[in-house]
This record gives C-alpha cells, structure tokens and sequence, in this order.
C-alpha cells in the first residue's frame, strides 16, 4: 500500500517569524494524524527554523531545488551535503516554475535527480503540460518525454522512493484545478510509463502526487482517485487551517 503524501510548497513566501507560527499553528491541527505523510518544502531560508520547530512531530522537511553538485564554485546555489545537514529528506526538482522562468532543462533535472538519490535526498519530481500542449492533445508526450529523460538508467532498487508530481502548467496558481478524472488519467498513464522505464513493481510503488490549485474543497476528490497518492499545494499550503485541512482530509 502506498502511504499518502501532502506536501506544502511555499515557494518564495513567508520570512521566518511567520514560518514558525505557521508550525506553532499547525503541528496540533495534524498531530493525531499520522495515516498521511506531512512535508513542508520551504525556502532555503527557512529550514533551519522549519526543521527546528517540527522536531518533535513526524512533519518531514522539503526544499524546493538543490545544485546537482556537492560542493563547489557554484556562486548562490545549494548542495544536497547542505540540505541533508540541515536535516531536509525531500527536494522538490524541476517544478514548472524553474522550468519555465529559470530555464532548466531536462538534462539538467535529470543530474539533480542522480545526485539527489545517490546522496540519499527523496526527490519530488515535477512534470506537467502547459494549457496550448494540453488544447493540442500532447499532454502525454510532454509527461513521457519529462519522466524518460529524468529516470532512464536509474536503477529499479534506488527508484522506488521517488515522489512524483503531476502538475499541468494551466492549473498552478490559477484556481481552476484539473477535473480529478483528469488528473487520475494522467497519473495512470504516469504509472505506465513508470512501469516501462523500471517494471511494474516498482511503478506500483512509487507515489504520484497531483499538483494544481488544491484546496481542502477539492482534495477528497482528487484523493480518491487510484493513482492519485498525495498533493503537493502551493497557495493553499501558506495557511495553517487551510494545509491543515487538506492533510486531514479523511476527517
Ligand atoms: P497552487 O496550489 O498555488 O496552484 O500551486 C501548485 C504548485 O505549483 C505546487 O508545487
């Protein structure tokens, strides 16, 4: 059975008073619940303070991007060594965003999934269509093109805890999530691929988050799809009650 997994993408938001009252906040909301993996990937910034306040609950911490280096003159960028000591296990990668505003290519993501795994860091990897891929029916070339390029050649044993997460362009920040039968095709077809590019075990193992516009009125829904084993959630995820009452969302 694969274990639920809500994480909380902050993206360029919050200074570190007010990621430490999100935890004050939050950490009862949640703490009975233990049926969901929790993560919250906040900028580099703040995970000392986030990773210093959620000790004491079984809230995982994420950064949001990583240098596929480990060490080096590599001006304003951070290593996976740095985030394993500040005591982080999840790294979002190639999240639309980067993609899309900063550039990075497939080639790229695919040496920072390499040395996220060789150094023991679980990446979160991102793939998803924008809406004129979408309107031209090329979703699944896009995503299959994304998973082969990032994942061929890792071995079968290493893949099996990787996160994905599928986030169509069109629905980030926009309000109008993907029909949860759409999202639940495109995570099934992404469990074919994955079963391609390692073999069906490992496919079945995997978790597949849906990314786009989540909110605690759509996530039971989006949840209750076969493929659909998690969130990851932007906006929504900025608010204690509302992250809250989407990890919650069996309740
Ligand atoms: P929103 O939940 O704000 O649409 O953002 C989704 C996202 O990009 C999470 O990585």
């Amino acid at each position: 059975m694969r274990k639920p997994i809500i994480a909380a993408n902050w993206k360029m938001y919050k200074n570190n008073q007010e990621a430490l009252d999100f935890v004050n906040k939050f950490k009862p909301l949640i703490s009975r619940n233990d049926q969901v993996e929790t993560v919250i990937c906040a900028p580099f910034t703040l995970l000392a303070t986030v990773g210093e306040s959620i000790k004491d609950s079984h809230i995982a911490l994420g950064a949001q991007n990583m240098y596929p280096s480990l060490e080096g003159a590599y001006t304003g960028e951070i290593s996976p060594k740095m985030l394993l000591d500040l005591g982080v296990k999840y790294v979002i990668l190639g999240h639309s965003e980067r993609r899309e505003i900063l550039g990075e290519t497939d080639q790229f993501i695919r040496q920072k999934v390499d040395l996220a795994l060789e150094t023991g860091l679980t990446p979160i990897l991102c793939v998803g269509e924008t809406l004129e891929e979408r309107q031209q029916g090329k979703t699944q070339t896009k995503v299959s093109q994304q998973l082969w390029s990032a994942l061929e050649g890792i071995l079968a044993s290493q893949a099996q805890k990787l996160v994905i997460a599928y986030e169509p362009i069109w629905a980030i920040g926009t309000g109008k999530n993907a029909s949860p039968e759409d999202a639940e095709e495109t995570c099934a077809f992404i469990r074919n691929c994955l079963s391609e590019i390692f073999n069906g075990e490992v496919a079945q193992n995997i978790r597949i988050q849906y990314g786009g516009s989540v909110k605690p009125g759509n996530i039971k829904e989006i949840m209750a799809q076969p493929n659909i084993d998690g969130a990851l959630v932007g906006g929504a995820s900025l608010d204690p009650e509302s992250f809250a009452q989407i990890v919650n969302f069996k309740e």
